[in-house]
C-alpha cells in the first residue's frame, strides 16, 4: 500500500465518527509497522479520546508494539490541554518514527505546534498527504474554528421542470427513496436544521431524522413575525429555534418560550429577519452546521446573504409542470444572468434514478 493509501483508510476511519463530534473535527489515524496496519482509530464523540489515541488503544489490544512504528493521521495531532491531553505527546512518548499528516489544524491553539513539538522531539513529520480530501471532511469544523458561524447546507429536490411541488402543494415525493435515504442522513450528521415559516404553514413538518439510531437536529425557523401555530409539529419535539425580527409577535414570544422553545431575535433586514445575524447568534450557540431545507422564500434570501456554503440539488427524472408550482430558489430573483450565483467544486452523482448535484456557491 503507498502513503496515499494509508491515509485513504484513516479518512474512511473519520468518516465514522461524522455527527458525533460536532464541535471537534472528524479525525482517522492508522498505525502501520513493516507494512502492515497494527493499530487504527477514529475520534468517536466530542470529548473522549482522540483517534490517535485509539489507534494506540486499538494496537494495545491486539498486543502490538507501536515503536519505531509510522501513523497516518488525517488532521495535525493537537499540541494543547483541552478536554483531553495533546496527542503530540502521546505520539513522542510511544515512539513513534514517522507521522504523516492530511491537514494542519487551522485551530489557533494548534496551528502548526503539533507537528513541531513532534519535530522537535526527533519524530519525522510529512505533511500534505491526500490534503484536499482531508480539508472537505473538515469543511464544517474548519469554517466554524476560524468564523464562528454554522456551515450552511442548502438541499434541494426537484423536478426535471425545475419544481418542488405540485401547483396543489403536494410534494410527497419529489426524489426518490436513495436519495431521501441521504437526506436522512445529513439530518443525523448536521447540527441544526433551517426552514422557513412558509413551509411550517404549508407543510407542518416535524424536521425530524427517521433513521434508526439517528438524532434529531435543532429545528430552527425563520419566522419575522413569529405566525407560527403553537400546535405546529415542529415544537412538539425538543430542541426547537423560532428566529424573529425583534420586537414582533407581542406575547406570542412568552407564549412559545413557556412551551421551552428558545426564540432569537435579530434586527430586521427589508422587513426581515437579518440572516447574517441570525448566523452569528447561532454560531454562538454552538450550531457548527445547519441543513437548510427551504422553501424556496428561504433559500433565495440565503444565497443573496452569502451564508450558503454548499448546495445539494437532487433531481428527478419527471415533469410536473404548472406555472403556479413552487421552485427551489424563489424571491425576485436576478435581473441578469451574469448576476446568476455560480457553483464552483461541482461533483455530479446518480443516486437511483435521481440526479445529485452538489457545489459551493462563488462569493461574488
Ligand atoms: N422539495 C423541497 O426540497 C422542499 C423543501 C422545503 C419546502 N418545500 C416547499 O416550499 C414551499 C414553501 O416555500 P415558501 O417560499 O412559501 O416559504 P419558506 O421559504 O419556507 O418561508 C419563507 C418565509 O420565511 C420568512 N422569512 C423570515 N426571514 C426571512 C428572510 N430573511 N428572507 C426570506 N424569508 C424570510 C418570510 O416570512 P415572514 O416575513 O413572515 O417571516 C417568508 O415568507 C412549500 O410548498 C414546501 O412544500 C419544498
Amino acid at each position: 500500500m503507498t502513503r496515499e493509501d494509508y491515509m485513504a483508510h484513516a479518512l474512511g476511519l473519520a468518516e465514522r465518527g461524522r455527527g458525533r463530534t460536532s464541535p471537534n473535527p472528524v479525525v482517522g489515524a492508522v498505525i502501520v509497522k513493516d507494512g502492515a496496519i497494527i493499530g487504527e482509530g477514529w475520534h468517536k464523540k466530542c470529548g473522549e479520546n482522540h483517534a490517535e489515541i485509539n489507534a494506540f488503544e486499538d494496537a494495545a489490544a491486539k498486543n502490538q508494539d507501536v515503536e519505531g512504528a509510522e501513523m497516518y493521521v488525517t488532521l495535525e495531532p493537537c499540541s494543547h490541554y483541552g478536554k483531553t491531553p495533546p496527542c503530540a505527546k502521546a505520539i513522542i512518548r510511544k515512539k513513534i518514527k514517522k507521522v504523516y499528516v492530511g491537514l494542519l489544524d487551522p485551530n489557533p491553539l494548534v496551528a502548526g505546534r503539533g507537528i513541531r513539538m513532534m519535530e522537535e522531539a526527533g519524530i519525522q513529520v510529512e505533511s500534505g498527504i491526500l490534503e484536499e480530501e482531508c480539508r472537505r471532511i473538515n469543511e464544517i469544523f474548519l469554517k466554524y474554528i476560524t468564523e464562528k458561524r454554522p456551515f450552511v447546507v442548502m438541499k434541494t429536490a426537484m423536478t426535471l421542470d425545475g419544481k418542488i411541488a405540485a401547483y396543489t402543494g403536494d410534494s410527497k415525493w419529489v426524489s426518490g427513496e436513495a436519495s431521501r435515504a441521504i437526506v436522512q442522513k445529513m439530518r443525523n450528521s448536521l447540527t441544526g436544521i433551517m426552514a422557513g415559516i412558509g413551509t411550517v404553514l404549508t407543510d407542518d413538518p416535524r424536521l425530524t431524522c427517521r433513521l434508526e439510531g439517528g438524532r434529531d437536529p435543532v429545528r430552527i425557523i425563520v419566522d419575522s413575525n413569529l405566525k407560527i401555530p403553537l400546535d405546529a409539529k415542529v415544537l412538539k419535539d425538543e430542541n426547537c429555534i423560532v428566529a424573529a425580527v425583534e420586537n414582533r409577535g407581542g406575547e406570542k414570544a412568552n407564549q412559545l418560550r413557556e412551551r421551552g422553545v428558545t426564540v432569537l431575535t435579530t434586527k430586521e433586514k427589508r422587513g426581515r429577519v437579518d440572516l447574517a445575524e441570525l448566523m452569528e447568534q447561532l454560531g454562538a450557540r454552538g450550531i457548527d452546521s445547519i441543513l437548510l431545507e427551504g422553501g424556496g422564500g428561504l433559500n433565495e434570501a440565503a444565497l443573496k446573504a452569502g451564508i450558503v456554503d454548499r448546495t445539494v440539488t437532487f433531481i428527478a427524472p419527471k415533469f410536473i409542470g404548472g406555472k403556479d408550482a413552487k421552485t427551489p430558489v424563489e424571491g425576485q430573483g436576478f435581473e441578469k444572468m451574469d448576476q446568476a450565483i455560480c457553483l464552483k467544486n461541482i461533483e455530479i452523482n446518480r443516486i437511483g434514478d435521481d440526479l445529485m448535484i452538489q457545489g459551493t456557491p462563488e462569493r461574488k
